[in-house]
């Protein structure tokens, strides 16, 4: 609320300040591009225009009385999304998409505005599973609408594209050389391929092109299994743990603290959920290994370490008991969800627009 209150005053600040640079939150993800006519008069004519082709998909001839949208070029990607303001001109997109991101022009009788569209996403939640591969996917449907691609992890650029020059880079020795032949980037759209995926790769990507921003939060599971009154020790790979850091683990569909490190202290919950746990959790300050003894069908489940900006997850299953056999896919997939928290399958976009006007040559 707070942040959607900030953006509503940065739109308006920008506007007052000269109205070239509009930034702004978009619930629905709708924005309104404005042609620069205030009002239509006979013989105006508007062409709008989209990306470095300059493909026509809209278009205004008051003479004729006619508006015209023309949203089945570009594969359909415009489809049932745009329509244009009968008075002044300006088009309204609907449902942005990642797609949407470029260079929109309004060609008036007699100047052309240009328009960058850049599209933010909220953080895209993707998980997946030790030793697997996964590919963040850039949202970028043709690259030459952009010259440059970065990927960050953790602000520490990992790959880069040079479009303009067609050099695909990756920097795989940073970070003690944790993605050491194990990055990838797809040739046609950017996204980028983590191959062999540990605990340490767990955590914040980004990637910044000309008008994307896309954040990805990656979270890394494993399975294990374990007999009833066992013990088991989740090890998340702490590698850099500092005796500062904090660390939480959370159980099951509820997310429960069922444990953490905290101002150095260890704190231990176990008489959270019926007192399952009870007297079974032992947390190692040094290593932040969780482990949990006398293991009964009660313990099986999702299992999450929190640690700095990580989430490491655990899927427990226990042999020879009722719970035994729900690890198909779908049993493991569920339980993931729950732990990776906030669903972020709602399309809010952020938009940023850049303004800048131009009187055409004259002939
Ligand atoms: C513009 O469109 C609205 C709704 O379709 C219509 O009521 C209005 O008469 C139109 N105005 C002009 C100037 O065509
Ligand atoms: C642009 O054209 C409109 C009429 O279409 C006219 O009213 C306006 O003065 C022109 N602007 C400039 C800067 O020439
Ligand atoms: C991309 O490569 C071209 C040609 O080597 C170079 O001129 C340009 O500066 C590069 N772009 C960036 C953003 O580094
Ligand atoms: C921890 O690291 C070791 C060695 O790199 C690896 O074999 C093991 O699978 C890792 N465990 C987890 C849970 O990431
Ligand atoms: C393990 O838990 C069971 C109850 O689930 C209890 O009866 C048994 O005494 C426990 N064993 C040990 C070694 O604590």
């Amino acid at each position: 609320m707070l942040l959607k209150m900030f953006h509503r005053f940065c739109f308006c600040l920008w506007r007052l300040v000269g109205g070239v640079h509009y930034r702004y939150r978009s619930e629905e993800g709708t924005v309104t591009l404005r042609s620069g006519v205030t009002e239509l008069k006979n013989d105006d004519q508007i062409q709008w225009r989209f990306g470095n082709e300059e493909t026509l998909i809209a278009e205004i001839n008051e003479q004729t009385n006619r508006f015209s949208v023309f949203d089945d070029v570009l594969d359909g990607r415009f489809r049932d999304r745009l329509t244009l303001d009968n008075e002044t001109g300006s088009l309204t997109i609907t449902d942005i998409r990642t797609k949407h991101a470029g260079v929109y022009k309004a060609q008036t009788n007699n100047e052309t505005i240009s328009i960058k569209l850049k599209v933010d996403t909220d953080v895209k939640e993707v998980s997946v599973k030790m030793r697997n591969s996964v590919t963040l996917s850039s949202g970028v449907t043709d690259m030459m609408n952009d010259d440059q691609i970065k990927w960050r992890f953790e602000s520490k650029e990992i790959a880069e594209v040079n479009v303009t020059a067609g050099r695909f880079s990756v920097f795989d020795d940073v970070l003690g050389g944790r993605f050491r032949d194990r990055l990838k980037l797809d040739k046609k759209t950017g996204s980028l391929i983590i191959t062999d995926i540990r605990t340490e790769h767990a955590g914040d990507y980004r990637i910044h092109t000309n008008y994307l921003y896309i954040f990805f939060h990656l979270y890394v599971y494993d399975e294990i299994s374990v007999k009833e009154e066992d013990s088991v020790t989740l090890n998340p790979n702490l590698t850099e743990m500092m005796d500062y850091d904090d660390i939480h683990w959370r159980f099951g569909y509820e997310n429960t603290v069922i444990a953490k490190i905290y101002n150095r202290r260890i704190r231990l919950y176990d008489d959270v959920l019926d007192g399952r746990f009870s007297n079974r959790l032992k947390l190692d300050k040094q290593t932040g290994h969780l482990t949990i003894t006398n293991i009964t069908s009660e313990h099986a489940g999702g299992y999450k370490v929190h640690y700095r900006m990580r989430n490491v997850l655990f899927i427990l299953t226990v042999l020879d008991s009722a719970y035994c056999c729900g690890t198909t896919e779908a049993a493991i997939r569920l339980v993931v969800t729950a732990l990776m928290g906030v669903a972020s399958a709602a399309a809010v976009v952020v938009l940023v627009y850049d303004i800048r006007s131009r009187r055409a040559e004259q002939d």
